[in-house]
């Protein structure tokens, strides 16, 4: 089944905004391996978080059809400007805003958000390089990538319907067990759609979704004990998430 995504000579660029790379690729193909899945979950409303060259966002669009409404955040003011201009090359539309993660939109977006994609600034760096204007937003991560993706995903936590999904890139640098380790603590179950191997990353696409069985074991308060974390991290046979898969049973 063929299925149309962002052009890449139809994506537009600014010297200040982070160009599609394998990352943004990996993502992309993640959502298409998806897709069925994607098809049948009918999203009525669709975020990524810190969209860059629009070329995510407008994949996604491409991909689920605009029977559903897109909104997209990021940072960079000049990100913001080369996404519009990106989504109106592929004739396809998205509310845009430029904030930090999704400031000013979580008492409208509570709840009612059932797709996030997010390639967040995963790469490892001084903790003083996270945030700081223009391009070096795109990449700085702080002490083991983690500081942006730490403050995302209780957000997206937030903003997710109950059956919403989230797409994120990680490094292995970003320990993606204890990522999926914390989000199963709060409900999620997780799976590993893609992995990349390129000449100087080891990129995973992790899907998340709410699991009942795992929120019900939270409320009864049946958390796992920080201090049997690291035998589990170690133990990947409960972790299906950690082997690669296009599984496509969720
Ligand atoms: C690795 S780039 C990914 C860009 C695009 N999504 C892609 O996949 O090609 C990360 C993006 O996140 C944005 N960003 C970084 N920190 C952010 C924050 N706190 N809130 C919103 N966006 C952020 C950056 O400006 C950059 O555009």
């Amino acid at each position: 089944m063929s299925s149309r995504i962002a052009q890449i000579r139809l994506v537009s660029s600014h010297p200040e905004v982070y160009e599609p790379c394998d990352d943004s690729f990996a993502l992309v193909d993640a959502l298409l391996a998806d897709r069925t899945n994607l098809l049948q979950h009918q999203p009525a409303l669709c975020l990524e978080l810190g969209c860059g060259s629009g070329y995510v966002i407008t994949s996604l669009a491409l991909i689920v059809g605009q029977e559903a409404q897109y909104i997209a955040t990021d940072i960079n003011p000049h990100a913001v400007k080369v996404t519009h201009e990106t989504l109106e090359a592929h004739g396809v539309h998205a509310e845009l805003i430029n904030t930090n993660i999704a400031s000013g939109l979580e008492e409208r977006l509570k709840g009612l958000v059932d797709v996030i994609v997010v390639n967040p600034p995963y790469v490892p760096t001084p903790e003083d390089e996270v945030g700081r204007e223009g391009i070096a937003s795109a990449w700085a991560g702080g002490e083991n990538g983690r500081t942006v993706i730490d403050k995302m995903l209780p957000v997206a936590d937030t903003l997710l319907s109950k059956k919403g999904w989230l797409y994120m890139v990680t490094l292995t640098e970003n320990n993606p067990a204890q990522i999926c380790l914390q989000m199963r603590e709060k409900g999620y179950a997780s799976r590993i759609l893609v992995q990349r191997l390129t000449e100087e990353e080891n990129l995973q696409i992790i899907k998340f979704w709410r699991d009942s069985d795992l929120q019900v074991a939270e409320k009864e308060n049946k958390t796992v004990p920080a201090k049997d974390m690291e035998s589990l991290l170690s133990d990947f046979h409960i972790f299906p998430f950690l082997r690669g898969s296009h599984d496509d049973s969720s």
